[in-house]
């Protein structure tokens, strides 16, 4: 978009084409995301907003094009030279993605200990710290399987974001929360990105709870990138199928 330069793109995608079997989920995604924004990706289900995710870190390749991450080519890169890129990004999956053998703290402290920090002590209280901002202090003990939805994603949330990284990108990261929960989530994200000079890049179909985050927007639709811009545009756009996406979102949640 012409409102952010390239040169300030996190993320820059040039014709990314990905298929499963016969079946072409990406057909030519060409986008920029911005550094130190809040990037939202909206479009129905199985549009491949979760592959497109994927390939944002290197966890899955596409067929063909290419992903530039702070303008260095990731498709080309071994999974040791992607190690580097992967520690500047936290990411959040759809499915919360816990250990479900290891307890709340082992799961939020993984990525520290992947990193190589091996002081108890500090790794302690960078969970405690993470966990009072995702509003489940003291909840280190308790094992996954015990938990909520909506505390699963917490602790999932907690995970991305303890090493600090650059960007943080997240998938449905207020599904199966109530509205009160969802909207503490969002600020906590629409917080880090301002506070942390974060690039997020948030898969969501909560269109209330991205309303208030989006600095930017990317409509995926028929394996395309169909619309690129502000919240705003989307919302007055006349085009058909972005009419059709919105209202099936009832203008709520
Ligand atoms: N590893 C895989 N192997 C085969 N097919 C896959 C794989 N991952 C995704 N797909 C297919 O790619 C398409 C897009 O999937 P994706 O999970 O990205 O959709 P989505 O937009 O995230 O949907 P939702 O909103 O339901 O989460 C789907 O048809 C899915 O079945
Ligand atoms: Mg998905």
């Amino acid at each position: 978009m012409s409102e952010f330069p390239a040169n300030e793109s996190f993320f820059s995608l040039n014709d990314v084409r990905t298929r499963f079997g016969s079946k072409e989920v990406l057909r030519g995604v060409t986008l920029e995301i911005p550094k130190s924004r809040t990037t939202v990706i909206l479009g129905g289900s199985g549009t491949g907003k979760s592959v497109l995710l994927k390939h944002l870190n290197g966890l899955l390749n596409p067929d063909s094009g290419s992903i530039r991450v702070c303008g260095q080519e990731i498709t080309s890169l071994t999974e040791r030279q992607l190690v580097p890129m992967r520690r500047k990004i936290g990411i959040l999956f759809q499915d919360g993605a816990l250990f479900d053998s290891m307890s709340v703290g082992e799961n939020v402290a993984f990525p520290l200990r992947e990193q190589g920090l091996r002081d108890r002590q500090q790794i302690a209280s960078l969970v405690a710290d993470v966990l009072e901002k995702v509003e489940l202090p003291g909840e280190e003990v308790k094992m996954p399987p015990a938990l909520s939805g909506g505390m699963r994603k917490r602790v999932a949330l907690a995970r991305a974001i303890v090493s600090h990284p650059d960007c943080l990108l997240c998938d449905e990261p207020t599904a199966g929360l109530d509205p009160v929960l969802s909207q503490r989530i969002s600020r906590l994200i629409r917080r880090l990105t301002e506070d942390h000079d974060l690039t997020s890049v948030v898969v969501s179909h909560d269109m209330d709870a991205m309303r208030m985050i989006a600095d930017h927007v990317i409509f995926l639709q028929g394996g395309t990138v169909h619309y690129a811009g502000d919240m705003a545009g989307l919302e007055q756009s006349e085009d058909e199928a972005i009419q059709t996406f919105l209202s099936s979102k009832g203008g709520g949640g």
